[in-house]
């Protein structure tokens, strides 16, 4: 990955980018399909997230066409990577299997490890052959809204869709690693004025809060309404505070 992170540094070009060599395997913070039933009979509060994550080399998935390696820059931890390490509710592997019944690509996700985290920034390495909006070298941020668009019912509310997913949750490949696999549709890109921390932990607390209190499939709040914000010294309530 050194050579990967030079290139950030020197502010390499597109093309420079688009030359460096993906590496096989990278680190990345994983849970274990082995390890599941780790926590059995024990209580929510005494599972110790230290014990299941594990911090190590995984094997560099093959990419889709729709979808990016992004050299991780800075990741952020949420809620759903906190109930993946304790494996509750439920663990989520059962999901990753179904989601790799759907198509050969989605194949990739069942392995006997997850690599969690549904935040990141980083710089684009490498596109599948059908992005089109992107390019090596693009410092971009990521939502971790994992949509099929060629499923019909994600067409009026993603969020909604039938088989909607969270990256690094729901999916494999997640932001806690030095490489991650986005589709091309998760990106956005980098406010330049923002450091890649502060890229890398608005997206997934901020959308939630902008669609539960603002958006048009939410609760449309307008400025001046009252609202009860619960939790508001949290990432969604602090979002929520800024809204209101
Ligand atoms: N569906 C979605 O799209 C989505 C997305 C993101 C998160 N979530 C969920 O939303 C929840 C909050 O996430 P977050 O990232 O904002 O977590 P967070 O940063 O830990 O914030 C949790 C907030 O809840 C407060 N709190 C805890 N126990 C409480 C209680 N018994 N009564 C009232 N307030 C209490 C905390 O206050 P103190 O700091 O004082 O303890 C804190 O302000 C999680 O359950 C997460 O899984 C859902």
């Amino acid at each position: 990955m050194r050579h990967i992170l030079d290139a950030i540094i020197a502010e390499a070009s597109s093309e420079e980018f688009a030359n460096l060599s993906v590496p096989e395997s990278y680190r990345g913070v994983h849970v274990l399909a082995a390890e599941q039933e780790m926590f059995a009979g024990v209580a929510s509060a005494d599972k110790d997230p230290r014990q299941s994550l594990h911090v190590d080399q995984v094997p560099t998935p093959e990419l889709a066409p729709d979808e990016v390696y992004l050299a991780v820059m800075a990741s952020s931890i949420n809620f759903n990577t906190v109930w993946t390490s304790i494996f509750e509710p439920v663990s989520t592997f059962g999901p990753l299997k179904r989601l790799a019944r759907e198509s050969e690509w989605a194949k990739r996700h069942d392995r006997p490890y997850q690599v969690v985290g549904s935040d990141a920034s980083g710089v684009v390495v490498k596109v599948g052959s059908a992005v089109r909006n992107w390019k090596p070298g693009d410092r971009v941020t990521v939502h971790c809204n994992h949509v099929d668009d060629q499923d019909p019912s994600a067409h009026n509310d993603s969020m909604l869709a039938t088989n909607q997913r969270i990256w690094g949750y729901e999916t494999n490949f997640g932001g806690l690693a030095d490489l991650a696999v986005v589709k091309a549709n998760q990106l956005m890109p980098k406010p330049a004025h923002l450091t890649w921390e502060e890229a890398a932990v608005s997206a997934l607390c901020n959308s939630t809060s902008y669609r539960m209190l603002v958006g048009g499939n939410g609760a449309r709040m307008k400025q001046g309404d009252v609202v009860l914000i619960w939790g508001a010294t949290g990432g969604i309530g602090a979002y929520a505070a800024q809204y209101v």
